[in-house]
């Protein structure tokens, strides 16, 4: 059981809340993806309209422990602005004297946004006079950082010592759907897994395969385990050092059951290049001088003929070098039949949610996880520092 703000009134309380308002920007500082931005705004708007009155807090990239332009929050208050259809307040330090007068000054259902934690060293090292200092801006404690849940910080982990934390609607959204998967899937349970390296997703797969029925292993990784099969894969993705983890990945789901299925067939071109000549080979025939790309037509029919049969479904990773045509065919059609199954479809993890998103299908599945790092170790089955606050017992505060 976690608290949530469905178990408190916001009118005329000073509510902190911690966003991963960590958006892509260009050169010219001009927002490339307002997702995360607009994923927070129904808690943020849920508070406003109840009178409470919002401090808003985020980091934006990984400044150095001091204050640097280019990473400023500055660019989020316009967008943050048309997006609650009000003005917001701009507080040009996190803490300290501006920030105490700005946030005690506001009216019930005023904004305030602060500027990047991360100007100070103290946020990522937890510090726990930091967290005492942002905590001090508020009287309640609000989360929907999903994205920065696996960052134990002063402002996600530390300051629950002086606040109750309560989870909002898109963290509780997270934590609902990934806990379902991960944990009380309604079956069968598929997994689809792709990216380029077996490295980056052997806790992930570790763990799923406790929890799944199928296993589906297609992108880059896929080379790895039809290499550590005995077959020859030309020029493909190999990480010599994950073959013996891999023929233990494929022995452990082999003795539990569980079903591990690889492509059958591959896309095949000597380089990684728009126009280039492809062509499909089976996955015992990939020649010497080329690489496998993307999965073939036989590996898609194949996994969607398992999907299919799936009543929860949890994709993390491209089938393909999705960014490059022609390799982006497996990907797509596995986002397709991922929009038309009669199944809980979750997403999850920073290139297949860029996928998704890419293929306009993000709104046809149930669930798309706004976390990269933060959803890999969800799935790892971690606890993660910024979700472990909500269950935190408040008696104890400091
Ligand atoms: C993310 O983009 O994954 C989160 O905002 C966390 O950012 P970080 O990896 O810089 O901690």
């Amino acid at each position: 059981m976690f608290r949530t703000i469905k178990d408190i009134q916001f009118k005329g309380r000073r509510t902190l809340i911690r966003v991963d308002f960590n958006v892509p920007l260009d050169k010219s500082l001009n927002i490339t993806d307002d997702t995360r931005i607009r994923a927070a705004v129904p808690t943020l708007k849920h508070i406003v309209e109840q009178g409470g009155r919002l401090i808003i807090m985020s980091h934006l990239g990984r400044p150095k422990g001091g204050p640097e332009p280019k990473y400023s929050m500055k660019p989020v208050l316009k967008r943050l602005g048309e997006l609650l259809g009000k003005s917001v307040q701009f507080a040009g330090d996190c803490v300290g004297d501006e920030a105490t007068r700005m946030a005690r000054g506001l009216k019930d259902g005023e904004v305030l946004l602060l500027e990047n934690l991360r100007f100070h060293a103290e946020e990522e090292k937890n510090d726990p006079t930091f967290s005492k200092a942002l905590a001090s801006l508020g009287e309640i404690y609000v989360s929907d950082a999903f994205g920065t849940a696996h960052r134990a910080h002063a402002s996600t982990a530390g300051i629950a010592d002086y606040l109750p934390a309560y989870a909002g609607f898109l963290m509780e959204k997270e934590i609902t759907y990934l806990s379902k998967v991960t944990s009380s899937p309604e079956r069968p349970m598929v997994a689809i897994m792709g990216g380029a390296k077996v490295s980056d997703k052997i806790l992930v797969i570790e763990n799923l395969l406790k929890k799944v029925d199928s296993l589906l292993i297609g992108g880059g990784m896929a080379y790895t385990f039809l290499k550590a099969q005995g077959k020859e894969i030309g020029k493909s993705l190999c990480e010599i050092d994950q073959l013996e983890i891999a023929k233990k990945i494929m022995d452990s789901a082999n003795k539990g059951g569980k079903k591990l299925v690889l492509p059958t067939d591959v896309t095949v071109a000597s380089e990684i290049k728009e126009g280039v000549a492809v062509k499909t080979v089976s996955v015992d025939a990939i020649p010497a001088n080329e690489m496998g790309l993307d999965i073939g037509p036989k590996s898609i029919d194949l996994f969607i003929a398992e999907l299919s049969k799936a009543k929860t479904v949890l994709w993390n990773g491209p089938m393909g070098v999705f960014e490059t045509k022609p390799f982006d065919i497996g990907t797509r059609k596995i986002a397709e039949a991922l929009t038309k199954l009669k199944a809980v479809t979750v997403v999850g993890g920073g290139d297949s949610v860029a996928a998704i998103e890419q293929m306009g299908a993000a709104e046809k599945v149930t669930h798309v996880s706004t976390g990269g790092g933060a959803c890999l170790e969800f799935l790892e089955g971690k606890i993660l520092p910024g979700i472990e606050i909500f269950s935190r017992d408040i008696k104890n505060m400091c």
